[in-house]
This record gives structure tokens, C-alpha cells and sequence, in this order.
């Protein structure tokens, strides 16, 4: 039976869009909750997939504003896909993909860009992993600073309403220093980060938001649950780590120092930290960080041209890259990239790759010559490898420190 893809108009759409992706979480949303839901989600931008009138799948789009090395672009984050187990691998996904690709299209948003549960499933719509994080689980007997310190400034603890204005603003300040980062609006802060819902809170402790103040200026700030547990009176608690910035060197020192210090726990666990974090420099015992690394962001170039001119490449040689892009076929052709940007030419192509390996290149996370060692690159005249690290190159690894 023929599947039928449309953007949702009502409230009750959207629930039921929302209640394929929610059948993996236990359940979807109430029509009690769905208006604070919809501060975090947009409701047109969700779709839903139907066959014979009955909802088989939903996906979502937020409208973000993403740094990108040298700049920022408008990017859709794409979010909640879910096809309902009954009718999976029945092309409702691709169906989803083809409809969402052409809107965020239509919307001159340049890039699209998610986290994928699984890493097998957006090669094939162009989405390319562009980004790293790592997972930490600290000893607290391991938490000591290579370089004591006296810690400065003043640390208080917010609630929610209290809490908004200096948290996003420290986000603000220093976000723009960060590929991979996303704004994020007052309803996100209010009803997603900042929020501790029962859903969000699961098992563990309460939200706590802490602000560090220096010099009366908010400069940094930490989001995380206690998990206290004790075994024979010996604590086996665990801090948890959703979030923690600082704006400056000295900042993020003293916020980090703030949360290793905590009494009572025996560890200090983080989900999301960025590959190449100060704690690896800050700490006494980095081996004992034991990071986990991970694919966090998937990158798609929905207009290449357009996207690579939102970012800025180094000073060096100018390179030729040759695009293939089956799903989008707009965007294939040759790109002359350069300090300048991009440009489309009738140049021969010194590196050929599809649109995949660009969404890898694209925030700086990886190089051209890491891409042609897995294949992922051909260069076909050379030098032009060593040329397009250079111009790519980040001055930091990617990192987006919450998973949308
Ligand atoms: C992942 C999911 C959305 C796929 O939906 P689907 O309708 O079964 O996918 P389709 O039938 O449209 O498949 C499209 C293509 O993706 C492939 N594919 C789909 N799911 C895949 C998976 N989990 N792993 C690898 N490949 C997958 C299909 O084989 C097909 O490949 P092809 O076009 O090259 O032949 C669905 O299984 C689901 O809801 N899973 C649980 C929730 C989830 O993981 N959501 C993603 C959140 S980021």
C-alpha cells in the first residue's frame, strides 16, 4: 500500500507523528504535555508518514543556527525519526528523507545534521560523520589537577527561572568558538536543558544548575544529577555530568574543579565531552580519563555551494573537489575552494569524493588525507590531499555537547 508523507498542521498530528519515534521510548506524548513540547519541537516541521490514514512514522526538523569553523549557517537539525516496527524496511524512511531533504531545500537552510542511533543508516542520504565526543568515568581518588590552584570566584546554585539568564548567556558567549554547536532558544533552555522533568530525571537525582561567577560576571556553568549510592556505609555515588562551559581557560578550570570536588561520590561520570578537552591537560592522570570515543554528528551539505561559503578555509593553495550526490543531484559538479570559498568551475577535479566524505570534511573534525586512507577520497593529482587538509582544517575538534 502506497505510503503518503506530510508536514503536520494540528497538535493532534503531531502526536501521533510523534508517537512512532516515542514507541522506542516507551511511549509518546499526552495531549496534556504537548504544548510544552511544542516550546522544544516545531510542529510543521514534523512529518508524518501514513498508509491507509494510519500514522506508520514521523521525523523532525529543528530550525538551528550552527557554528561551523570561521562562521555560522543555518542548519536543520533533524530529529525524532521513527517508523513503527510493524512497517519497517518498507521504504518509509526513505519516503521521509526524500520529503524533509527537499523542504530543508526549499527553506535555503545549506546543511542538515543529526545524531544517529545507529551509524548504518544516513550514509545514503549524504549524512557523513563529522564529529567525535568522548565518555569519561573518573575515580574521584583520580580527580587531583596536575597544577594546584586556589580557586577563585563565586559559585550559586540556580533554580530553573533563576538559572536561565546567566546559563545562556555564558552559552551564547561561547558557542561561536565551537563547531558543532547549536543556539538554542528560551523554550529549549526552559522545557529541555534546563528542565527536570520526571521523563528526563529517570532514576537519578534532581537537576542541579550551577553558576560560576567571576568578578560578578557569569563565566561558567555546570548541569548535573547526583546519583548517591552506598555500599557497607562506603559511598559508591556517582556525579553525572550532562553539561559543563566556561567562556574562558580559567573558567572551565574552576568549573571542573567545582564538580571533581563534590563530597560523597566515588566517581565522576560524563557523556559528552569534546575529543580534545582540557580535563586531558588540566588532570593529574589523564590515562585514567580512559575516554570512550564515539560518532557523535552526522553532517549533510544540503547546498554545497552555499555551505562551504559559510565557513572559512585557511590561507593556503586553492583544490578542486569533484562532488557526487545521488539523493541531491543538484549539488554534483566541481568546486574550486580556496581562502576566497567556494566556487563552482569547469577545472579538472584533483580529489573526487561524494557529498558523504564532504559532510566528514566540512566542520574540520577530519582530514582529506584521514578520508583517502579509508578510501573515502581519490586524489587525482598530487599534492591536492595535503592542499585540502590544510584549507579544511578546524582549529578544534567538533563538539556538540547535547544529543537533540
Ligand atoms: C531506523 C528506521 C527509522 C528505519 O526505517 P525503515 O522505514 O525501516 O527504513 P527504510 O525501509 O526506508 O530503509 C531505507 C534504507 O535504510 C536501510 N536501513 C534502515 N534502517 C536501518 C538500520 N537500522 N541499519 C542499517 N540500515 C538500515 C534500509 O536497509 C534501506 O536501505 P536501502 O535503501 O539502501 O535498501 C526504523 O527502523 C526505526 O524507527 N528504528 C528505531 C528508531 C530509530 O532508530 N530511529 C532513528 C533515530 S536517529
Amino acid at each position: 500500500m502506497a505510503i503518503e508523507v506530510s508536514f503536520c498542521q494540528t497538535k493532534e498530528e503531531f502526536i501521533d507523528a510523534f508517537g512512532a519515534i516515542g514507541h522506542y521510548f516507551g511511549g509518546g506524548v499526552s495531549i496534556e504535555e504537548v504544548d510544552q513540547v511544542l516550546q522544544v519541537f516545531e510542529c510543521d516541521r514534523t512529518q508524518m508518514a501514513r498508509e491507509a490514514g494510519a500514522v506508520v512514522g514521523g521525523c523532525g526538523a529543528h530550525s538551528y543556527e550552527l557554528t561551523v569553523p570561521g562562521g555560522r549557517v543555518a542548519a536543520a537539525g533533524i530529529t525524532i525519526v521513527g517508523v513503527r516496527p510493524t512497517h519497517r524496511r518498507r521504504g518509509v524512511l526513505r519516503a521521509m528523507m526524500r520529503a524533509q531533504i527537499d523542504d530543508v531545500h526549499a527553506r535555503k537552510e545549506p546543511v542538515a545534521y543529526l545524531w544517529a542511533s545507529e551509524e548504518t543508516i544516513y550514509g545514503r542520504f549524504g549524512y557523513g560523520m563529522a564529529a567525535l565526543n568522548a565518555a569519561i568515568e573518573l575515580p574521584k581518588s583520580d580527580c587531583v589537577f596536575a597544577r594546584p590552584f586556589t580557586p577563585r570566584g563565586e559559585l550559586r546554585l540556580h533554580p530553573l527561572e533563576e538559572a536561565y539568564a546567566p546559563i545562556a548567556e555564558v552559552y551564547d558567549r561561547l558557542r561561536g568558538d565551537y563547531p558543532g554547536m547549536f543556539s538554542r532558544k528560551e523554550g529549549w533552555w526552559k522545557n529541555r536543558r534546563l528542565a527536570d522533568t520526571p521523563s528526563r530525571r529517570g532514576s537519578s537525582g534532581e537537576l542541579n544548575r550551577v553558576v560560576l561567577y567571576l568578578d560578578g560576571r557569569p563565566e561558567a556553568y555546570c548541569l548535573y544529577r547526583l546519583n548517591q549510592a552506598i555500599d557497607g556505609g562506603i559511598t559508591t555515588g556517582v556525579v553525572n555530568v550532562l553539561e559543563a562551559l566556561g567562556t574562558t581557560p580559567e573558567a572551565t578550570r574552576e568549573i571542573w574543579h567545582f564538580l571533581l570536588q563534590i563530597d560523597w561520590i566515588a566517581k565522576v561520570r560524563a557523556g559528552n565531552l569534546s575529543v580534545d578537552h582540557p580535563l586531558l591537560f588540566l588532570l593529574a592522570h589523564p590515562r585514567r580519563l580512559r575516554p570512550v570515543i564515539s560518532d557523535s554528528l552526522w553532517v549533510r551539505l544540503v547546498d554545497v555551494e552555499a555551505a562551504l561559503n559559510a565557513r572559512r578555509f585557511a590561507d593556503a593553495p586553492a583544490v578542486v573537489l569533484e562532488v557526487e550526490d545521488p539523493f541531491c543531484p543538484w549539488n554534483a559538479g566541481r568546486y574550486r575552494v580556496s581562502l576566497e570559498g567556494a566556487v563552482r568551475t569547469d577545472a579538472a577535479a584533483e580529489l573526487r569524493l561524494d557529498v558523504e566524505a564532504l559532510g566528514s570534511l566540512y566542520l574540520g573534525g577530519f582530514t582529506a588525507s584521514q578520508l583517502a586512507r579509508a578510501s573515502r577520497i581519490e586524489e587525482r593529482s598530487a599534492g591536492a590531499l595535503g592542499r585540502a587538509d590544510l584549507l579544511f582544517r578546524g582549529e578544534r575538534a567538533p563538539w556538540c555537547p547535547e544529543i537533540f
